[in-house]
């Protein structure tokens, strides 16, 4: 045990003088020394110093046939042995990525059936900017730029994915949101609700987009950027009647609407994508993390006919990166989707696993110290506020998730705070002992935190 302790601080004080981790607090980091994750098998993870903890977050939102899956691994050094890298790029393409663009367009929503690869959800959202402009530009409305997106909504952290996201902390660095892109709310009764019911917040959501079209002009909006479920702004799930509204404003003004399905995709919501879930029809969808499980990086911009055709009449869409497309990407994704196909995963979760994940959530409402109880498939977010008289009315923004984030991973459970919801996103592949496992330390927890 001491020589684990003392290999894990090794490498802690290395990282504390060498690494430069994302979304950290780096001096805060360096005093108490990074969690050093060391391997990883089905739903569970190890550290350095040989705790096991149960990833309810598979990883960041990504694992979704689960770690270690072999079937992927032997793909990827296939491939690797057969043609380890080559470009995309001047009318070039080989067969991985031909496999899996074909692929993608068979489980998505009809009418999506090109794919423009990248690497990471942000690129691709980076990628959505560019392209919703120039389709708008290549059809003759040049005109059409600004996007809107949502007040709290994760694109990414590129100067497009951040500025096309509505976190207030992410503009405050680096002079955000770059030019043409504007916020309206976000439907997330719990936090703007006041007395209105779940269905007048819908109503009122969508109409902040309507009113923004009008505001802006509908002759310059480009497109409406959304998550079918708000992911890192804490699980938001909207009323049912918020996406058929926002559909029909969408096609009221001629403007397209683009469904970030980085978290949403690949079985998440218990469909294949989160537009089947909530029956929205997408011009365009950004995809990345479920798409190869995250055993390696790649993402990708699926798009409509309408949007392709209008894309073709452009000519050379000046825009591409190395790794659009990457051999070895694309065979882990489709070794991944060959995985989700054969063991049925996305009907599991949505007979099974996500009904009883959901079940098991809601019993948590009566709870006093939980507000809100909010999930879909495989997503769920427990609202934690200070007591039963505080629940809703009296709710204020605090530090109470950080606090208990750290009481889970001392009960070996990874969840994530989001101010002081506590979030959930666990491997697709858990069984139902292992949400009863869950359940249970996320209650323990809870009861340390309040205690
Ligand atoms: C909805 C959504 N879009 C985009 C991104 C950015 O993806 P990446 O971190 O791969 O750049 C994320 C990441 O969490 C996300 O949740």
């Amino acid at each position: 045990m001491d020589n684990l302790h003392n290999a894990s601080a090794h490498l802690q004080e290395l990282d504390a003088r060498h690494h430069l981790h994302p979304f950290t607090d780096s001096p805060a980091l360096s005093r108490r020394g990074a969690r050093v994750i060391t391997k990883a098998d089905g739903v569970y993870l190890w550290d350095a110093e040989g705790n096991q903890f149960l990833d309810g977050m598979a990883g960041l939102w990504c694992v979704n046939v689960g770690y270690g899956r072999r079937e992927i691994l032997d793909a990827v050094a296939a491939q690797m042995q057969q043609l380890p890298y080559y470009n995309t790029f001047f009318q070039t393409t080989h067969p991985p990525v031909v496999e899996l663009s074909a692929k993608i367009a068979e489980l998505t929503p009809e009418g999506l059936n090109r794919v423009f690869f990248c690497s990471s959800g942000s690129e691709a959202n980076d990628t959505v900017l560019r392209m919703v402009r120039h389709y708008w530009a290549s059809v003759g409305e040049p005109s059409k730029t600004v996007v809107i997106s949502r007040e709290n909504a994760y694109h990414g952290s590129t100067m497009a994915g951040a500025s096309l996201g509505g976190m207030k902390p992410m503009h405050k660095q680096g002079g955000l949101p770059i030019e043409g892109i504007e916020h309206i709310m976000q439907p997330h009764w719990f936090l703007h609700g006041d007395d209105l019911s779940e269905a007048d917040v819908g109503v009122k959501a969508a109409q902040a987009l309507e009113d923004k079209i009008l505001a802006i002009g509908a002759d310059k909006v480009a497109a409406f950027i959304a998550e079918p479920v708000q992911g890192a702004g804490g699980v938001i799930v909207p009323p049912s009647n918020y996406w058929p509204l926002i559909q029909e404003i969408c096609s009221k003004y001629n403007v397209l609407l683009v469904a970030d399905e980085v978290i949403c995709g690949f079985g998440r919501t218990g469909n294949w994508f989160g537009c089947n879930t909530f029956d929205i029809k997408p011009d365009l969808m950004a995809i990345a993390k479920g798409l190869s499980s995250g055993y390696l990086p790649i993402g990708g911009v699926v798009v409509s006919d309408r949007v392709a055709d209008g894309l073709d009449a452009g000519g050379d869409f000046n825009h591409g990166y190395t790794y659009s497309g990457h051999p070895a990407c694309a065979a882990a994704a489709l070794a991944n989707i060959e995985i989700l196909q054969s063991e049925k995963i996305v009907e599991k979760v949505a007979k099974t696993t996500a009904p009883y994940l959901q079940k098991k959530l809601s019993e948590f409402a009566s709870h006093p110290n939980v507000g809100q109880v909010r999930g879909v498939g495989m997503l769920g977010a427990l609202q934690l506020v200070p007591g039963s008289e505080g629940k809703k009315s009296f709710y204020k923004p605090d530090e109470t998730g950080v606090s208990c984030r750290e009481h889970c991973l001392a009960n070996g459970l990874v969840m994530r705070a989001v101010d002081d919801a506590m979030i959930l996103s666990p491997p697709l592949v858990i069984s139902e002992t292992q949400i009863d496992e869950l359940c249970e330390k996320a209650l323990k927890s809870i009861e340390q935190t309040f205690a």
